[in-house]
């Protein structure tokens, strides 16, 4: 097991926050805090943050992501952005299969393929969440779980293709709760990811493969759960919303 081999990617996902003025408050405010850290910065950020949000982050080692894409190309989806349109912006990641789209918004493992694949067809970097409900910890089949919608997000990617695929387990149940998954319940998982890319793709794949914890990741317990050998970043929600907070998180994963 070599963490060296991947990369660590500390990952904002806004979810339904911050106006365009207000995000590119944000990226101003992150920016110098976040200037020599030693890991990739992201900030996934809403649709219509997206353009304020990449212009703020000009010249600096921020990215910008978007937190979904459609599967189609194009066509009649009102509302709906495609992944063409994405990377036209000149972006490079998007979150694909959040559990709040999965909860809320009728998200399936077979709608979360085909936006995998759209991403990937567009050249973009997809990160890709799974993460399992209370009650399945507690029936204990997280790792079906994981594997399962791993195993179903993933049909159709090549071992060429993984190279643009970021896994973030995110427990469901240590989302926006307070509750964080122990360091070890989180390598532990996350190493069960590695195990089922490893089978699918070969080793060299899963020790390339950088896999991301989320769920109430913060200033305070980033360290210990970055220093978990199968933890390779985090992709943190409240936490992404202020700069000294997300910024202590990403000089963490710099260490
Ligand atoms: P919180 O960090 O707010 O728990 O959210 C985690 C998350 O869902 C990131 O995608």
């Amino acid at each position: 097991m070599n963490k060296a081999t991947r990369k660590t990617i500390i990952a904002g996902n806004w979810k339904m926050n911050k106006t365009p003025a207000e995000a590119t408050e944000l990226i101003t405010a992150i920016a110098p805090l976040v200037k020599d850290a030693d890991c990739e910065v992201i900030a996934c950020v809403p649709y219509v943050d997206l353009y304020p949000a990449l212009e703020a982050a000009k010249g600096t080692n921020i990215q910008i992501g978007a937190e979904n894409c459609h599967w189609a190309k194009s066509g009649a989806f009102t509302a709906e952005i495609s992944a063409d349109m994405l990377a036209s912006m000149g972006l490079k990641y998007v979150i694909i299969g959040h559990s709040e789209r999965r909860q809320y918004f009728g998200e399936t493992d077979k709608t979360v393929r085909d936006r995998v694949r759209a991403a990937l067809d567009a050249g973009l970097t997809v990160i890709l969440c799974v993460g399992e409900y209370l009650e399945q910890r507690e029936q204990d089949v997280t790792a079906e779980v994981v594997r399962m919608q791993t195993k179903i997000a993933l049909m159709g990617v090549s071992a060429e293709e993984m190279s643009r695929i970021v896994i973030a387990y995110e427990p469901v149940w240590a989302i926006g709760t307070g509750l964080t998954a122990t360091a070890e319940q989180a390598d532990e998982v996350c190493g069960i990811i590695r195990e089922c890319i490893a089978e699918l793709y070969t080793n060299e794949v899963a020790e390339a493969t950088t896999i991301q914890y989320g769920g109430s990741m913060n200033d305070a317990n980033a360290d210990e759960l970055l220093s978990k050998v199968n933890v390779d970043g985090g992709l943190i929600g409240g936490a992404s919303l202020v700069a000294e907070k997300f910024a202590a998180i990403v000089k963490a994963a710099s260490k």
